[in-house]
């Protein structure tokens, strides 16, 4: 094995993505997924690799140092891809503690565990942290995120995601860890948590329910589909420079009500009903606190420097995702009961 490679959160939405891809391309590698199983971990994302003979699943909390030194010595850890987080936004606005120990705290056990294992002699170890662009705050009508945008993270979630990335930083300047970061755009796609927008407007018009819309649905997000991003970060593990970070983003600038009403649209086609009939479901509800107005990224120095690209427009990966969830019911009906339920009765009350 030429490497033993931690990838944490691996039972999530991207990194069970993430997972999927290096177990398949490289049998070489023993690929180690350390998931806590919270509400936004599922296995069965993973249903299809989970023999694999070069990964191990183990279920564990990042933020539990001893633990997490000892697996770096049980698995001979030689690398990190680290996804595990907290990582909703309006969760981090009802329990911002869940956020500051996970996303914070985790991520420190995981650069001491790192930093104890590797001895300080970094020349064979990559810490790789996978980050969001939610660190440099809201934009407006204008400009994009470039990586020496200015940190100025607005949300519990985005700070503690900022605070991670400066630990990161931090590790590097002072002990010389060798590590990249990227900060990426929102995903879509398989497998994400009907809590995120996407596949919640997907399930609600697939039950007949209410999509719920923040204040004027004209908030703008930057859509990149979840296999970009799994290709985004294989080519960044492999080839991303020392100390460098690299923006990620899907060149797919959408308001929300505008996606909304694309996948709305999609769904009518598919049930093959009059176009608007979807739309009726749309209802407009009290904003987010602190609500950021537009993220878009300028994804120019992945391109230029690692010849990355995103694959999909828009609609075509809109389309793609609608077909999955339509053909996974019994993935949404797992993931749509218990924790889930009572969390979403208190998000959005009656809707
Ligand atoms: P997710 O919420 O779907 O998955 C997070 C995973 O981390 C889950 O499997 C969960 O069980 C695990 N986890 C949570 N707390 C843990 C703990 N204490 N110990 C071990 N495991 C724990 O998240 P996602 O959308 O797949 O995001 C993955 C990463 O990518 C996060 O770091 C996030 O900040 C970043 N990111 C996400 C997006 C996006 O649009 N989803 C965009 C950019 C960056
Ligand atoms: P989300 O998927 O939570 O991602 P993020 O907040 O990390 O960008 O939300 C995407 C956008 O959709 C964001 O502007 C908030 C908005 N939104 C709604 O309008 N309604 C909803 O029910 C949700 C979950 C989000």
């Amino acid at each position: 094995m030429s490497k033993s490679i931690l990838v944490t959160g691996g039972a999530g939405f991207i990194g069970s993505h993430v997972i999927r891809r290096l177990v398949n391309r490289y049998p070489n590698y023993k690929i180690i997924n350390l998931d806590l199983l919270t509400y936004a971990g599922n296995l069965e994302n993973l249903a299809d690799v989970d023999q694999a003979s070069n990964y191990n699943f183990v279920k564990g909390d990042i933020a539990d140092i001893s633990f997490i030194n000892e697996l770096f010595q049980k698995y001979e850890i030689t690398d990190v891809i680290h996804l595990a987080a907290e990582s909703h936004v309006d969760r981090s606005i009802t329990d911002p503690f869940a956020f500051a120990r996970t996303n914070v705290m985790g991520t420190l056990s995981l650069l001491n565990a790192a930093k104890q294992s590797w001895k300080e002699n970094y020349d064979d170890h990559l810490f790789y942290h996978v980050s969001t662009d939610e660190v440099y705050g809201s934009l407006g009508d204008e400009g994009l995120f470039v990586e020496t945008t200015p940190y100025d993270p607005n949300s519990p979630y985005s700070a503690s995601k900022a605070s991670s990335d400066h630990f990161v930083r931090a590790f590097g300047h002072t002990y010389g860890m060798k590590y990249c970061i990227s900060n990426c755009s929102n995903n879509y796609g398989p497998n994400q948590f009907p809590e995120k927008l996407i596949p919640l407007v997907i399930n609600n018009i697939v039950n007949e329910k209410p999509l719920p819309v923040y204040g004027d649905g004209l908030n703008v997000r930057d859509w990149l589909y979840v296999e970009d991003h799994a290709d985004a970060i294989d080519l960044i593990f492999h080839h991303g420079a020392n100390h460098e970070t690299y923006n990620i983003g899907g060149n797919n600038e959408m308001t929300n009500i505008g996606l909304v009403h694309m996948l709305c649209d999609i769904l009518d086609e598919k049930y093959n009903r009059p176009q608007g009939t979807a739309r009726q479901l749309i209802t407009f509800v009290k904003d987010r606190p602190g609500h950021d107005q537009r993220y878009a990224i300028d994804s120019s120095k992945i391109q230029r420097d690692l010849g990355w690209e995103p694959s999909l427009l828009v609609e075509e990966g809109m389309r793609k995702t609608v077909d999955w969830y339509l053909s996974h019911e019994a993935w949404l009906q797992n993931v749509t009961s218990g924790t889930y339920q009572s969390f979403y009765e208190r998000q959005y009350g009656s809707v």
